[in-house]
């Protein structure tokens, strides 16, 4: 069975609290269950990890090679500053899907900057929890038409 990381970065612990008007009322736990939800109907594997800290998230993603087939990651505020993680992906080197709940082109100037866009597969922005699943969707069809698997 294909196997997915779900990877959500700082902050996003807070869902439901913070910022309300930009990321929505739904709550981490609530997001994953969607998420779940959504692997069980196509079939695949996820474990979901959520850190504060860019040391565990770098780690983490650095023992993904042979374990999962493909990565789904909102890095929250590390999409902007992260050299580390942008190097774990491309050690971990499987296909990686980047997502984000607000449209990251149409805020701040520093937010248009991801370190990741460029080597992952493709970016899903601006659909709030959707963006997760939108992502996850195409990952999964790119895995089994890529005929991924352990
Ligand atoms: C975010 C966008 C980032 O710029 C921000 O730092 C976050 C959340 C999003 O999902 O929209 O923490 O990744």
């Amino acid at each position: 069975m294909i196997k997915i990381l779900v990877i959500h970065g700082p902050n996003l612990d807070l869902l439901g609290s913070r910022e309300q008007k930009l990321y929505g009322h739904l709550t981490l736990p609530e997001i994953n269950t969607q998420i779940r939800k959504m692997a069980q109907k196509t079939k695949v594997g996820v474990e979901i990890f959520q850190s504060n800290d860019e040391g565990k998230l770098v780690s983490k993603i650095g023992k993904a090679k042979g374990k999962y087939q493909g990565l789904l990651i909102n890095p929250a505020a590390y999409t902007h500053t992260s050299v580390a993680l942008r190097d774990a992906i491309l050690s971990a080197g499987i296909p990686t899907v980047e997502v984000h709940l607000s449209n990251i082109y149409c805020r701040e100037e520093f937010r248009r900057h991801s370190f990741i866009s460029d080597i992952a597969l493709g970016q899903v922005v601006g659909f709030g929890p959707d963006s997760y699943l939108l992502g996850l969707e195409g990952l999964v069809n790119y895995l089994k038409r890529e005929g991924s698997g352990p």
